[in-house]
């Protein structure tokens, strides 16, 4: 076993975007933060030590903490926070994955500026299941605001409105040269023709599935989310908040300069963001003085193209990478996802919006759910999360925009250790339809199915992929329709389940996971760190 040994310092920085300068919170003075490469395998240690005026923790976002969520990092879910001055020490081990991942904060919206990418290398001995790319280079993707994050989120809480939408998308925190003063923040990707590239794309935005083209190559789509994937060209791919996906990019065009962009996939009829962030791929030799052209993005509300792409998505499945996917399913649950309206005192109406699982919103506890699993300390939540929403109804006929008031409550759903689980996330019509991308902590799953209108459980069943379906840790459940996963909970553990849009997950679009300990060795939670931070 080898060891990373890092230290990452929290501390806040002047930095400056689109003529604006503000003071962010980053890790060691880096935006983005530093990348982490480790080898499958290798165990991982990062001393974290909060300079920053917030309380802060880190998530390391699809990797699965086997018996180890003491190293998960989402505050309040597996630990509290770690306050000003103090420090954690984050301990894991890399076992059977490898690929991109990313890390972020996972507290307030810190992860606006908190995040970096994470490259596991295969094993020693082993090597990728496509040839070999010349070089590599991590494309991640975000968003800057020009004012401070912490404070417009804020503002709209005591108003119960949401957060003005970001100045900027950013790659490898740039914007590119479509926006003010941006000229000089602009990434580039210097390529050699003829030569293939690998490139490691990161969705580090907290409210935007993107669509992402590079003008004139065509990208082979290998990995997501640190799974292999079956090789497809594409021209243009969707990647959402949380998720990953690694390409390969054969430079075989005229030497040249060419853009990369990316813009948001907003499938309703008058999408209001469609700001395009741009990064160069540049041809050895090439001068900066020739303009690049823009590649051809799928159109804002290009619902087609983004079922078609999703589609085309299976896992690699070879003897050496198999995918096990559950065929018998011992526990079935049915999440639907709702935005609704609960009271509100100081805000605008008397409501503010709030997000449910099962008409359920979720209220964040005052002890971390771990601890509390762990140490059986009674009253911080209850395990009777509802397995179906309250009370059926056409979940996306015509809309429904009656004031439907959710319960709030702090209720997960508790598994029996190493059964096999089925969910089907289904979007509803209660405000309106959206797209959300779901991520759960402390595994993979399989995406079983998805399809547009109610999920029809004597008929939909029929047409599973349970043979090669995407194994992924963040999936979209598209706009008015549902998407059905499963795992193996052999995991045990409080896992976090919510949807990676900020927005909604701040709205209480999440819940949790309670999988039990098994009986024999090696199938219970570990002991928590000594430093693991108080409450
Ligand atoms: Cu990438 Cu719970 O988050």
């Amino acid at each position: 076993v080898a060891f990373v040994p890092a230290r990452a310092a929290v501390q806040v920085k002047n930095v400056s975007r689109l003529c604006h300068a503000k003071p962010i919170v980053t890790v060691n003075g880096m935006y983005p933060g530093p990348t982490i490469y480790a080898r499958e395998g290798d165990r991982v240690i990062i001393n974290v030590t909060n300079h920053a005026q917030y309380n802060m923790s880190i998530h390391w976002h699809g990797l699965k903490q086997f018996r180890n969520g003491w190293a998960d990092g989402p505050a309040y879910i597996t630990q509290c926070p770690i306050k000003t001055g103090n420090s954690y020490t984050y301990d894991f081990n890399i076992t059977g994955q490898r690929g991109t991942l990313w890390w972020h904060a996972h507290i307030f919206w810190l992860r606006a500026t908190v995040y970096g990418a994470i490259v596991i290398m295969p094993q020693n001995g082993t090597s990728f299941p496509f040839p070999q790319p010349h070089m590599e280079a991590n494309i991640i993707l975000g968003e800057w605001w020009n004012t401070d994050v912490e404070e417009l989120v804020k503002e709209g809480d005591k108003l119960g409105l949401p957060p003005k939408m970001s100045d900027a998308h950013t790659i490898n925190g740039k914007p590119g040269p479509l926006f003010p003063c941006s000229e000089k923040h602009t990434y580039a990707l210097e390529v050699e023709q003829g030569k293939t590239y690998l490139l490691r794309i990161i969705n580090a935005a907290l409210n935007d599935e993107l669509f992402f083209a590079i003008a004139g190559h065509e990208m082979t789509v290998v990995e997501i989310d640190a799974v292999y994937t079956k090789p497809f060209a594409t021209q243009a791919l969707l990647i959402g908040p949380g998720q990953t996906t690694n390409v390969l990019v054969r430079a075989d065009q005229l030497p040249g300069r060419y853009f990369m962009a990316a813009r948001p996939f907003m499938d309703v009829p008058i999408p209001i963001d469609n700001k395009t962030v741009t990064a160069i791929l540049q041809y050895k030799g090439i001068p900066n003085t020739v303009m690049p052209v823009l590649p051809q993005l799928p159109a804002p509300n290009d619902t087609e193209f983004a079922l078609n792409y999703i589609a085309k998505l299976k896992s690699l499945n070879t003897p050496q990478f198999p995918a096990l996917v559950p065929l018998k399913v011992d526990r079935r649950l049915f999440f639907t996802i709702g935005l609704g309206r609960n009271p509100c005192s100081t805000c605008l109406n008397g409501t503010k919006l709030a997000a449910s699982l099962n008409n359920v919103t979720f209220v964040m506890p005052k002890v971390a759910l771990l601890q509390s699993h762990y140490f059986n300390i009674k009253g911080v939540f209850q395990t009777d999360f509802p397995e179906r929403p309250p009370t059926p109804f056409n979940y996306t006929g015509a809309p429904l925009t009656a004031n439907l008031k959710t319960s709030s409550g702090t209720r997960l759903t508790k598994i029996a250790y190493n059964s096999t689980v089925e969910i089907i996330l289904q979007d509803t019509n209660l405000l309106t339809v959206e797209s959300h991308p779901f991520h759960l902590h402390g595994y993979n799953f399989f995406v079983v199915g998805t399809g547009l209108g109610n999920f029809n459980s004597s008929k939909d069943p029929a047409n599973f992929n349970l043979v090669d379906p995407p194994e992924r840790n963040t999936v979209g459940v598209p706009t008015g329709g549902w998407t059905a996963i499963r795992f193996r909970a052999d995991n045990p553990g409080v896992w976090f389940l919510h949807c990676h849009l900020e927005l909604h997950t701040s709205w209480g679009l999440k819940t949790a996971l309670v999988v039990e300990d098994g009986k024999g060795v090696d199938q219970s939670v570990l002991p928590p760190p000594k430093d693991l931070p108080p409450c």
